[in-house]
């Protein structure tokens, strides 16, 4: 049976506090959960939308150690940044709170005590490593060391970042620890475990049976965790930054980042609504909705769940509508690696133009598989849709009636067939609309817009109101006057999605109380009614603003190469004096012929006009050359290098490659052509 509710909560994940937020966030929660709590509002519906800062956990606690500060003065930082942004860009939250605060701490630490005290949590000893110089245990993150794999040296205690394996601190060769260089011990540690195994029966029927709406990403990734079989989960963790664990032997240890997060979105609601904050967490009348990105659906659809579950008192989730990831002119957008589209950047370069990026983001949300934003596209999108589409709609209506009608509704006369038409397109945007936001699609949404826009553009160039204005007064006063009931629906239809143009577009056309409920009637405006003066609601971007940003994250590109040339590059060696150096001869030659070595894969065998009389050389670098590539070309050699036989051949030499970190190799060349056998200093 379907329930039917009186409220809905909406959360959206809270953002770690290490970062400015990108359009990543932006596309992936904020908007669709904007969207959405937008909706609602103007249908009328009691809501609470909830946002705030996550301030805990590994890696806010690393990054202030390497700027020597204090993680409270990391998440102080960017707290405040990411609000400012959401803020800016009309993401409505009724509370951005964040989890230092001792409203938070004391919800969460309740939270666990509850549990703990109903025998929720099991306990478990087990060996970590311990810092034994710092006095600390080591998070995973904490330890660096060598990956059993593929040997790079400074794989991290959870991941090797060269080959991609998942990783346990024990795993790692030569362990080191970050905090004071010194090699870990394990040690036994004591922690808390939320034991999901005893949750499974339960959460497989709710979700795989219950819950078959759910969109087909995360209902398939639950399936797959469900499968997989739940193990418990530890809840603790032994770092000083964090809500200290309120229970005997808690000492020195936090509650894990992701115990305490989700409780946020409770206690932003006790923070937000003292009085009254039970009725959107314990009513079954309420409806839970979380917004959230898809590496996080595990936490909010399977752990949050079974721990308010284990509490006894709360509501669970009604839906979990999780996005996949946006990409970046085909790359993953990465904090680290620069390679994204900063809010606070955007609005210096494109000052009044959320709504553009509103737009776009809905327009190409990554809604059932990954997506890539492209700045192209961003163009073309406000260029050819916003622009010529919507804006161009509305000001041709508006200057329309201003023209001929002194800026005041025309009388409506009778429809005739083409009208009739029209407006029986018009009939069904309300449902369209809603069925698709009801289904959390918000791309189909956004296009059922677009379409009405559209089709009030070809309405007005097919009824050609400038013509008929000279012929038959009636028939143009009754096309504008459905021209401007269009126009009105349509400040209601964007409202959700693009709030800032909504606004403008209810200013000029005089009419500031439209209700959803509104939206597809065509007595929207009365007769007579003075319409403001028209203003576009959007401007083309010009091809030199996005060549900036394409120049923009080409820098930052060419930065990232440079940055990992230097990671990759080896440690130079010990220092030699110039005698040393001296005693090398190396000279230039001019390679007479070459071909492979039978029976070895990887030799050369290199004659070599040396200006002496010739030589051959060995060389290791078939598997980069073809022999025909390299004849009749000059090389570097060392000339006086003992000769050593190899596969019974003597190679008399040595030629003079750079190696690449990926262990490509590039023979060296003089760059103009120089005698063979001249010296190279
Ligand atoms: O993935 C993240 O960015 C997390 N900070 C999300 C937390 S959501 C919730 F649990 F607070
Ligand atoms: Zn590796």
């Amino acid at each position: 049976m379907r329930k039917t509710f009186q409220r809905t909560l909406i959360t959206s994940a809270l953002p770690y506090a290490n970062g400015p937020v990108h359009i990543g966030h932006l596309a992936g929660v904020y908007i669709p959960a904007d969207i959405y709590a937008r909706y609602l509002r103007l249908k009328g519906e009691e809501v609470l939308f909830i946002g705030g800062s996550d301030e805990h956990g590994v890696p806010i606690a690393l990054k202030a150690k390497t700027e020597g500060i204090t993680p409270q003065e990391i998440v102080d930082r960017y707290h405040y940044i990411i609000k400012k942004s959401f803020e800016e860009f009309g993401i409505t939250f009724d509370i951005y709170s964040r989890t230092t605060s001792a409203i938070h701490h004391q919800t969460a630490s309740g939270f666990f005590q509850k549990l703990y005290e109903k025998g929720e949590f099991i306990e478990k000893t087990s060996e970590q490593y311990y810092d034994e110089e710092a006095g600390q245990f080591l998070a995973d993150r904490y330890i660096t060391g060598e990956c059993p794999h593929c040997g790079n040296k400074h794989a991290y205690g959870d991941q090797c970042e060269v080959c991609g394996a998942t990783l346990s601190p024990l795993d790692l060769i030569h362990p080191k620890s970050a905090v004071s260089g010194s090699i870990p011990v394990p040690k036994a540690t004591k922690h808390w475990y939320l034991p999901l195994d005893r949750h499974e029966a339960w959460l497989k029927k709710w979700i795989l049976e219950d819950h078959r709406e759910w969109k087909s990403n995360v209902y398939g990734q639950c399936k797959s965790w469900l499968d997989m079989g739940l193990q418990p989960r530890a809840v603790s963790r032994d770092l000083n930054w964090g809500i200290p664990i309120p229970v005997e032997g808690g000492e020195g240890k936090v509650l894990y980042v992701w115990f305490d997060a989700p409780v946020g979105y409770i206690s932003n609601t006790i923070e937000h609504s003292p009085d009254d904050w039970e009725k959107w967490w314990k009513d079954e009348s309420t409806r839970l909705i979380h917004f959230i990105g898809k590496d996080n659906i595990v936490f909010h659809c399977i752990v949050f769940p079974a721990m308010l579950k284990a509490e006894g008192t709360y509501i669970l989730p009604e839906n979990v509508p999780a996005n996949e990831f946006l990409n970046l002119e085909g790359d993953k957008i990465s904090t680290s690696r620069n390679w994204a589209v900063w809010l606070h950047e955007y609005l210096e370069d494109f000052p009044g133009k959320q709504d553009v990026l509103r737009y776009v983001l809905t327009a190409s949300a990554p809604e059932t598989k990954d997506n890539d934003f492209t700045w192209k596209d961003f163009q073309a999108r406000n260029n050819s849709e916003l622009v010529a589409v919507f804006g161009n709609f509305v000001n041709r209506a508006m200057v329309l009636v201003h023209k001929y009608f002194q800026g005041r509704i025309p009388e409506r006369g009778e429809p005739d067939d083409y009208d009739r038409a029209t407006l029986n397109e018009f009939k069904h945007i309300k449902r369209n609309l809603e069925d698709c936001l009801n289904q959390f699609r918000f791309r189909d949404a956004l296009k059922e817009a677009m379409n009405l826009a559209r089709t009030g553009n070809k309405y007005l160039a097919d009824t050609e109101p400038w013509k008929s204005v000279k012929t038959d007064a009636g028939r143009t006063k009754t096309v504008l006057n459905i021209a401007m009931q269009i126009t009105a629906s349509l400040a209601i239809a964007f409202e959700p999605f693009l709030p800032f143009s909504s606004e403008k577009l209810k200013r000029m056309i005089n009419k500031k109380d439209l209700k959803w409920s509104d939206l597809g009637s065509i007595d929207l405006l009365e007769t007579g009614l003075r319409l403001n003066q028209p203003d576009l609601l959007f401007e083309k971007i010009e091809d030199e603003a996005i060549e900036k940003q394409i120049q923009k994250l080409q820098d930052a590109r060419k930065a990232n190469v440079l940055k990992e040339s230097q990671a990759a590059a080896k440690p130079l060696k010990a220092c030699i004096g110039f005698d040393a150096f001296e005693k090398m001869d190396i000279r230039t030659g001019i390679v007479l012929e070459c071909s492979k070595v039978p029976r070895a894969d990887k030799l050369l065998q290199f004659k070599i006009d040396d200006g002496l009389g010739g030589r051959t050389i060995l060389s290791g670098i078939a598997g980069y050359y073809a022999p025909e590539e390299l004849v009749g070309k000059q090389v570097c050699f060392i000339a006086n290098l003992e000769p050593r036989k190899i596969r019974g051949i003597e190679s008399q030499g040595m030629i003079l490659a750079a190696e690449n970190a990926d262990g490509a190799v590039a023979v060296i060349r003089p760059d103009k052509e120089v005698s063979p056998g001249s010296e190279v200093k």
